[in-house]
């Protein structure tokens, strides 16, 4: 009685797979790097590993300094391969550390394929240097970074200089990488090509009033969730441009009186007419709260002004308009999601949308019911599913939801769909990640990795 169904589910798993490995294939034979036009070998291969975009920027600044002086690329570190590599003759790694030491998304792969410590490769002819990005208030500082740096040596790849490790874009440690640029051998690189300016430098900030506050959950059994609406504080009426997956910055002080920077996904679009923000309160077990969400949602007052700076975050910017997008998240995460469902609403009438959302309980709980409902009644979410986790006997997350839609989410993945994750890294966004691999296929997801079409803004 259980052979049939069996053999058929067999079947289509068998198809799938043959369906990935081919375009697995073709994308990798397209990966070249963008200028290849380069005989002697004598360009630099500029490439990162980036969650936030910090990394990138650096990554793009630093290119930018080598510009016009040799033949310069960039690429992010998945896209990078053995044979890449040995198509320049120095590269430089930027890269940022997320998790115990862990790669950004976009390295995943890198660091699975060449920094295994089994895997050894004659890279001798391979000079490179790294810029570690990281924060010490992480137990590892600057990981990622130096397994780069070790994996590489082990591969037999040749350092230019020891990694420089880079504290909170701290500018020293920044001059001095800018400096080891100009001995690279190509000539005085172009100093003031573009300003190293660091996202957490005083010019990046200016003052928004805080316009609105309004609690999203109330009577809810978690921590309380407010909608903030933010006004630039000299002229309400302009507000500078970003787009849907960019990051709100805020900074505050702290106990010392030092300044602390807290990032937050933005929730809106310029034409909204106000920055806004979905900020869950932390509260300590004493009863404090958080250092940037207790003066977000209880210490500044209505009408008061805080420091804000809008940082790119192009590892999460929108897909194109025409391929499907499978948006998931949780909590908070419905912040960056709903940028996103508001910029495709506004560019297209037309383009397919599935949101699935968890939260605790739906009564307390449902984060802007109302436009999600309405955005599904017209058909701009093609598919809603939400996920309460305490409104059954059993615990139930955004995950499973993804796991009982296995089919619908592999036609969507084989229409071309792009799948944006935000909100807790831990809990959703590793389970949902092993959600994905369980139901594609470690192959599929990985290929999505590389194409860029899976992306994540967690935290
Ligand atoms: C890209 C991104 C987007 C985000 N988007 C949102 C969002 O849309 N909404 C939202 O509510 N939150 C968001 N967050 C989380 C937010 O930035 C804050 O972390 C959160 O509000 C808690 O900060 P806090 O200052 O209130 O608490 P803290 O005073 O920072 O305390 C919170 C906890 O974190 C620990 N902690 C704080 N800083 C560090 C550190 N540097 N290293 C190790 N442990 C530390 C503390 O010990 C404490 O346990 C986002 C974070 C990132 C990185
Ligand atoms: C959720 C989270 C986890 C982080 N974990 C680490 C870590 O373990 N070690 C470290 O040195 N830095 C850590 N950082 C700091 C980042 O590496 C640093 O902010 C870097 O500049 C981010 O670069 P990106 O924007 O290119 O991703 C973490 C940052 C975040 C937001």
């Amino acid at each position: 009685m259980w052979a049939e169904p069996l053999w058929n589910a067999a079947s289509v798993l068998l198809g799938y797979s043959i369906f990935c490995a081919v375009i697995w294939r073709r994308a990798r034979r397209s990966s070249a790097p963008p200028f290849l036009s380069d005989p002697n070998g004598d360009g630099v291969l500029v490439s990162y590993a980036s969650q936030g975009g910090t990394a990138e920027r650096i990554a793009r600044q630093s290119a930018h300094r080598l510009h016009g002086k040799v033949p310069v690329a960039v690429l992010p570190m998945n896209q990078v391969n053995a044979d890449t590599l040995r198509q320049f003759k120095q590269a430089l790694f930027v890269v940022s550390t997320y998790g115990e030491g862990e790669p950004p998304d976009n390295a995943l792969l890198f660091a699975r394929r060449y920094l295994r410590r089994r895997v050894q490769r004659g890279w001798s002819g391979i000079r490179y240097g790294v810029l570690a990005l990281g924060d010490r208030q992480y137990a590892h500082f600057c990981g990622f970074g130096q397994s780069v740096h070790e994996g590489l040596v082990r591969n037999g790849a040749r350092p230019l200089f020891e990694p420089v490790l880079v504290d909170r874009e701290d500018p020293q440690a920044l001059d001095q990488w800018h400096g080891l640029l100009n001995g690279l051998g190509v000539g005085n690189v172009n100093a003031d090509a573009e300003p190293a300016c660091a996202a957490n430098d005083e010019s990046a900030f200016s003052a928004w009033r805080l316009q609105s506050r309004q609690r999203l959950n109330a009577g809810s059994s978690g921590a309380p969730v407010y909608l903030l609406q933010l006004v630039p504080a000299d002229d309400g009426d302009s507000l500078p441009p970003w787009d849907a997956g960019d990051i709100a910055q805020i900074r505050v002080l702290d106990q010392h009186k030092k300044q602390q920077v807290r990032d937050y996904s933005i929730a809106s679009l310029p034409s909204d007419g106000a920055l806004e923000l979905v900020v869950r309160q932390h509260q300590f077990d004493d009863g404090r709260l958080g250092l940037g969400s207790g003066y977000l949602t209880s210490e500044l007052p209505v009408g008061g002004e805080l420091p804000v700076s809008i940082r790119r975050n192009t590892g999460f910017h929108p897909p194109p308009i025409n391929q499907p997008m499978i948006l998931i998240g949780n909590g908070t995460g419905i912040a960056g999601l709903r940028a996103h469902l508001k910029a495709r609403e506004q560019e297209s009438e037309q383009s397919r949308n599935w949101l699935l959302f968890g939260e605790r309980n739906a009564r307390n709980d449902s984060l802007f019911h109302d436009e999600l409902i309405n955005w599904q009644r017209r058909g701009h979410l093609q598919r809603l599913d939400r996920t309460f986790s305490r409104d059954q006997k059993e615990l139930r997350y955004v995950q499973h939801a993804l796991g009982e839609a296995a089919a619908s989410l592999r036609t969507w993945v084989r229409q071309g769909a792009h799948i944006y994750v935000c909100g807790s890294r831990n809990g959703m966004a590793e389970e949902v990640d092993l959600a994905l691999r369980l139901h594609l296929g470690e192959r599929c997801v990985d290929k999505l990795l590389a194409q860029q079409r899976y992306r994540r803004d967690v935290y």
